[in-house]
């Protein structure tokens, strides 16, 4: 009876044990669950950034207090380096052309321009690698450094496009049914857009954000 008693407690104490075991093997693989889930996306956060040019056309300039050197368009992505007042140093990457250099766009053979460069002597990119695309013009990889007013930034692109498509559903519906994005590739775009801007009087503001809204949007190809 006693030995009875004994056996059944020290089975109980023993389940008891186990029982606690794998509930601490349970939390122990839920905790490792999380922070697989969530280490690599504030990695990504933190690396990613997390400021664009806003609605508008932005002035680059070559030191805080100018002259201005270059343009950038609205949503494009720009990496803070320093901040000085109300003025911000930011790199824009992107790639342009050997024949016209001063052109940068979004990515190799992809002509959604990111930043205009006005003058070349005081805004110079680094270039980090040269390709040759299929049609024998050849692409540099480029990084470009200047300033802006930080007031031309936000740190929500969705901001960005909700605008640009309010913009784009009134002033290019007046004639005709609205097209779609997906219509045209992204180099098919700036043609298209370079006369149905006269028939709808965009200014050169208007014009820059409906046009990085389209090739956002385009087809792919
Ligand atoms: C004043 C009237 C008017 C406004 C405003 C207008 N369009 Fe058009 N659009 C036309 C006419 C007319 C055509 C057909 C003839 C042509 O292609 O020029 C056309 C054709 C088009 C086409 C077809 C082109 C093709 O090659 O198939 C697209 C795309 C287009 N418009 C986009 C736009 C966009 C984007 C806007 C806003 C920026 C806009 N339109 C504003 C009059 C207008």
């Amino acid at each position: 009876m006693i030995n009875c008693n004994l056996i059944s407690i020290i089975f109980i104490r023993t389940m008891t044990l186990v029982k606690e075991f794998l509930r601490f093997l349970v939390s122990v693989a839920l905790i490792a669950l999380f922070l697989s889930q969530s280490l690599p996306a504030l990695a990504d956060s933190a690396l990613a950034s997390d400021t664009f040019i806003g609605m508008k056309v932005a002035a680059l300039l070559a030191s805080p207090a100018g002259p201005i050197v270059g343009t950038v368009t609205p949503g494009t992505p720009v990496k803070v380096l320093k901040s000085v007042g109300a003025m911000s140093e930011v790199e824009i990457s992107g790639w342009s052309t050997t024949n016209a250099p001063t052109n940068v766009f979004s990515a190799e053979g992809q002509r959604m321009l990111l930043v205009h460069i006005a003058d070349p002597a005081q805004l110079t990119p680094a270039v980090s690698k040269v390709v040759k695309d299929e049609y024998g013009t050849f692409w540099q990889d480029v990084t470009v450094k200047a300033w802006i007013q930080q007031d031309a930034t936000v740190s929500d692109v969705a901001k960005v496009w909700d605008a640009a498509q309010g913009l784009y559903n009134t002033r290019c519906s007046a004639c005709h049914a609205l097209h779609t994005p997906d219509q045209f590739t992204a180099n098919q775009w700036p043609g298209v857009l370079r006369v149905m801007a006269k028939n709808a009087s965009l200014t050169k503001d208007e014009d820059a954000l409906i046009l990085k809204f389209l090739q956002t949007n385009a087809k792919s190809q």
